[in-house]
């Protein structure tokens, strides 16, 4: 195998991934999904007839658009966390009568610029200033030599659902302190359902999230000298309900041994890694962990009460 030379970026996910992987449940960080592959096959999930989450977010959004534009107000500073969601994103550009700014936030610079050139073709107008940062770190917004009358972050797709409650919260606190008291979050929530659908949602006929499950294994192999066999493992989602979660695992279907750099990791049979929780809220669990944090002012939910998108006020 060729020698990979890590840069710091990388050491810093190697030294993540030791350390999960050394813990009694084996996890990984689920943010090792998203290779060029990942990337692609995450897009595949949203097109799939049992993953209802993008479709129907995408119909609350649009079916409420004038309330949720009233709601942000007039000359806000728009930031987005995270910037793979362009139709959405452009919903909201394409009815916000007047914008300040918007401000993409997403850890990898290429995909950042790549987003901010495709808006900026299809709205000259707009004013566009990306900011390549991690998220779930602290991060300061960028000087906007701009006059805004407000803030309002947009966190769609129900990404806050990776989070564990507690993270969830330390998460929100940080992004009401970075935005300020009276900003505003437009934050997409999925709901707890019918535990069939959500089953389905994520054992999909097609294979396809286990597909993105298993791929984060060649992710790792690719990213370091490591020697995941795939064959080896088998994807494995279900809903805990005392939880209120999807759990994602890679169950090893022998005893076996993988290296990763100098290092060596022992699986026996039936041994999972957890690669990602997906929590599920219903209306109230979500406003109280919210609660002291942000005012929840408005909430749209779609007929089937699959989804919610909500607008909190930072307190
Ligand atoms: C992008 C985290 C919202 O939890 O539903 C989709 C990721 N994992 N299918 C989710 C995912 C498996 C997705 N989030």
């Amino acid at each position: 195998m060729e020698a990979k030379i890590l840069e710091s970026e990388n050491a810093q996910l190697l030294s993540e991934v030791l350390e999960g992987l050394s813990k009694e449940q084996k996890q990984l960080p689920s943010k090792l999904f998203y290779d060029e592959r990942g990337s692609q096959l995450f897009d595949d999930i949203c097109e799939l007839d049992e993953y209802y989450p993008t479709r129907t977010e995408i119909k609350i959004m649009s079916d409420n658009i004038e309330e949720i534009v009233s709601q942000i107000g007039e000359e806000s500073l728009l930031v987005e966390l995270g910037s793979g969601s362009s139709t959405k994103i452009r919903l909201l550009i394409e009815h916000l009568e007047s914008l300040a700014a918007y401000v993409p936030v997403d850890i990898s610079a290429e995909h950042l610029h790549k987003a901010a050139d495709c808006l900026k073709s299809d709205y000259p107008q707009l004013n566009i200033f990306p900011l390549a940062a991690d998220y779930t770190e602290d991060f300061s917004l960028p000087e906007i030599p701009k006059q805004y009358s407000s803030i309002d972050a947009f966190y769609p797709g129900s990404t806050i659902g990776n989070f564990t409650p507690e993270e969830a919260k330390t998460f929100l606190k940080r992004i009401a302190n970075t935005c300020g008291k009276g900003s505003g979050l437009l934050i997409g929530v999925d709901l707890i359902k019918d535990k069939s659908i959500l089953h389905a949602a994520y054992n999909d006929k097609k294979n396809v999230t286990a597909e993105f499950n298993l791929n984060m294994l060649k992710h790792i192999n690719d990213l370091f000298d490591a020697d995941f066999d795939r064959n080896k493992f088998k994807h494995h989602a279900f809903f805990n309900e005392r939880h209120c979660r999807i759990e994602m695992h890679l169950i090893s279907t022998e005893n076996q041994i993988v290296h990763i750099e100098e290092h060596e990791f022992k699986f026996e049979k039936d041994e999972t890694i957890l690669t990602e929780y997906s929590y599920k809220y219903s209306l109230q669990s979500f406003a109280e962990l919210v609660e002291g944090i942000y005012d929840v002012e408005k909430v749209w939910v779609d007929d089937n009460k699959l989804f919610s998108v909500q607008f909190l006020r930072a307190v």
